[in-house]
């Protein structure tokens, strides 16, 4: 599955849609609430996008690289920061799926609405685990198990995760804490199945 291209079209507009916005902002609270931050705390975010979320974290923390398989969300993302005159967060051109681990490691590791497009869930938990310090933490926000409204019949990725069973692969990544929060709620009015679609956090400690 390779979502790229789709996600280089979408980059442009990502910003205009007001629940991507309120998303980001319930799932950094959430992260705030759960996660103690530090101004010294070194952070990594996984499938960034247009960096929602790790603005509205960056007060609160020293440093954070930011991650993508897309180069157009990588381009919008770049001009915000110059624009925003940001020195401390870092984009990089990043897919765990190809490519090799980087050498760097952080504190914190956080992603949104991405676990879904990577198929090998195992893979990338044993990934992120690999990213951490120890202590250190992962915080996974997605969508709590659906039947496929979200994105369609045309969609190869997961139809959101189910809790126990994402929690049991973290556990075998190796970390030793995991606990969910519900942290945001999505509703799709035009949905021929499910219309009601919440979001889960997941923080889990290594
Ligand atoms: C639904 S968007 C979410 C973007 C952002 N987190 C947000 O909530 O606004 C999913 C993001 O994950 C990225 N992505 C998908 N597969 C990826 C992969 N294998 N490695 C890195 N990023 C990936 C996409 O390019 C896209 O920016």
């Amino acid at each position: 599955m390779n979502p790229t291209n789709h996600f280089d079209e979408r980059a442009k507009t990502w910003d205009s849609d007001p629940v991507k916005i309120a998303r980001a902002l319930a799932v950094a609270d959430g992260i705030r609430r759960n996660v103690p931050l530090s101004p010294a705390t070194r952070a990594l975010e996984y499938g960034c996008g247009t960096g929602l979320l790790s603005f509205a974290l960056l007060p609160h923390l020293a440093h954070i690289t930011l991650a993508d398989s897309s180069p157009g969300m990588l381009t919008v993302l770049s001009d915000k920061l110059a624009a925003a005159q940001v020195t401390n967060m870092r984009p990089i051109e990043l897919d765990l799926v190809t490519d090799p681990i980087p050498p760097e490691r952080y504190e914190l590791i956080y992603t949104l609405m991405t676990v879904h497009h990577v198929e090998d869930t195992d893979k990338l938990l044993r990934d992120l685990f690999a990213l951490l310090t120890r202590p250190g933490y992962l915080c996974v926000a997605d969508l709590d198990a659906e039947d496929g409204s979200f994105h369609g019949p045309a969609f190869l990725g997961h139809k959101g995760f189910d809790r126990e069973d994402i929690g049991r692969k973290a556990r075998d990544a190796g970390f030793r804490k995991v606990d969910f929060t519900t942290v945001f709620q999505m509703t799709k009015r035009d949905s021929p199945g499910q219309t009601e679609f919440p979001l889960f956090l997941m923080v889990a400690e290594k």
